[in-house]
């Protein structure tokens, strides 16, 4: 069991969402699994009139409302006095001061500074810390996305941030790399040697990568106006995940090996055909029942709006493994289920010695993030019978049958590694920067244009014209898994 050296974890926006869905969970779990050290303190800063009772009542019905696990009085009751709120705005001076002369009373040397307040405070947040000089070496500042809103602003980001403390000390959260299937894909290419060999443009046909959410906006109206589907999860969670998927082989598993064989691959890839990229909109449907909502009636977004709430896009990457391999990367809301997967699509064998009336399909080896988190290897089989006809078999492997442990939330994960001082599942900031220079294209596109999105059902697979730009070169998207096993 990995337990973490003492720390003090201070919540900047400790008063809002982020904070009582996921972190105060995660940091509750990790005291469960006596991984978060008994000296760690937790300190929550607000702007709102609370004190450390109060915090300690709203975080304990937090955790009754979004906790992992069963709601445990007594691990609570030794928690909680570890629990204490500090007052303050967000725009310097007198609240970092205050914090300044809370954190001494605490006396921990190391401090931990979580950013999960509207990304508009973050360059506030790291100019308050080193004027009150709450920047020293063993402070670590943690950041949640979005990191920038195009590659100017991030750079902007990256450069305050990098003015009050050193790259070492940031730690830029992209939670899906602390998701359990995202980090087997390293483990599966690079602890067994029957992968690898293959995983190359000689055999690899193209890649998929799926993220696809039943859920609309959830009441992010206004944000989501802003961002859309490009900037909220494809300039982030799905260029990690195609990055994971090409990377080379680090030569060990640490944050600066892996960093730079990321930011390799990341320089390689660029988006083709930015013209054909589908930019979807969702319409009302009735899937799973019930009525929903249109985009363009959601509260807080414009009545005309072109936001695209669905992306496909086609990436390439230029270099000796992968040139000529489509990845192609879809996401939307309000589709037919809570799917994210990875395929990687074979070659057809060069010669197949059989007659049969259907070619055979493609192998795949499908990395599914959820549901049934897991890897299938899907490839040609003989049904048994005389003569020789082919049908697609399955080799399986789901996590929660074969290990009977509990996936940690990817929360838990990033706050463990922060605490212990691992920057491997963070991003660094020529990461961040590559992957807004390979979204710039879509979206200067997009926002240059006046075309309608691709309308597409709530409740479906997306717009039919992401499907037209798979048809256009004989491909068609994979389907993928839709209810837990
Ligand atoms: C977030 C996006 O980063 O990821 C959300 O802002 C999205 O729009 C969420 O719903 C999905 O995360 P997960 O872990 O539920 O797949």
């Amino acid at each position: 069991m990995v337990k973490a050296p003492a720390c003090t974890f201070v919540i900047f926006g400790v008063s809002g969402d982020l904070a009582a869905r996921k972190l105060i969970p995660a940091l509750f779990e990790l005291h469960r699994e006596g991984a978060m050290h008994e000296d760690t303190q937790i300190v929550g800063y607000a702007r709102r009139d609370w004190d450390d009772d109060e915090l300690r009542t709203r975080m304990r019905d937090a955790l009754i409302k979004y906790g992992h696990g069963d709601f445990d009085q007594a691990l609570w009751d030794d928690l909680a006095p570890r629990l204490s709120f500090c007052q303050g705005n967000y725009e310097g001076g007198e609240g970092y001061h205050a914090l300044a002369n809370h954190l001494k009373s605490l006396s921990h040397e190391t401090h931990l500074f979580y950013t999960a307040t509207p990304p508009s405070t973050y360059e506030s947040i790291a100019n308050g810390l080193g004027q009150a000089g709450l920047n020293q070496s063993d402070a670590r500042f943690i950041i949640e996305k979005p990191f920038g809103t195009d590659l100017e602003s991030a750079k902007a980001l990256n450069a305050t941030i990098l003015k009050n403390f050193d790259e070492e000390q940031v730690y830029r959260i992209d939670h899906y790399l602390a998701k359990e299937t995202a980090q087997n894909i390293a483990a599966l290419r690079f602890a067994n040697t029957i992968f690898e060999p293959t995983w190359n443009s000689q055999y690899v046909d193209h890649v998929q990568v799926t993220m696809a959410e039943p859920m609309g906006i959830e009441g992010r109206g206004s944000f989501y106006e802003q961002a859309g589907v490009v900037r909220d999860v494809v300039q982030n969670h799905l260029l990690q995940l195609a990055a994971l998927v090409a990377t080379e082989p680090p030569a060990s598993y640490d944050a600066k090996s892996v960093r730079d064989e990321k930011v390799k691959v990341l320089r390689a890839m660029h988006c083709v055909q930015v013209g054909d990229a589908v930019m979807g909109q969702y319409v009302s449907g009735s899937a799973h029942s019930s009525h929903q909502n249109s985009y363009r009636d959601e509260e807080g977004v414009d009545s005309r709006s072109r936001q695209a709430t669905y992306a496909a896009i086609e990436l390439r990457i230029d270099n000796w493994r992968w040139a000529g391999v489509p990845f192609y990367i879809r996401s939307g809301k309000r589709l037919v289920s809570k799917s994210s997967e990875i395929v990687i699509y074979y070659k057809t064998p060069p010669h197949v010695p059989f007659q049969f009336r259907k070619p055979p399909r493609e192998d795949r080896i499908v990395l599914r993030l959820v549901p049934n988190e897991g890897i299938s290897i899907r490839y040609n089989a003989k049904v048994p019978g005389q003569g020789i006809s082919l049908n697609t078999a399955s080799m399986d492997f789901y996590y929660n049958e074969q290990f009977k442990r509990r996936n940690p939330d990817a929360y838990e994960t990033l706050l463990l590694d922060a605490m212990m001082g691992d920057a491997t599942l963070f991003m660094r900031a020529d990461e961040v920067e590559e992957q807004w220079r390979i979204v710039m294209p879509i979206l200067n596109t997009w926002e240059n244009a006046n075309d309608e999105p691709a309308f597409y059902e709530s409740g479906s697979w997306g717009p039919e014209e992401a499907d037209d730009m798979l048809a256009r070169s004989g491909r068609r998207w994979h389907a993928p898994q839709t209810e837990s096993r």
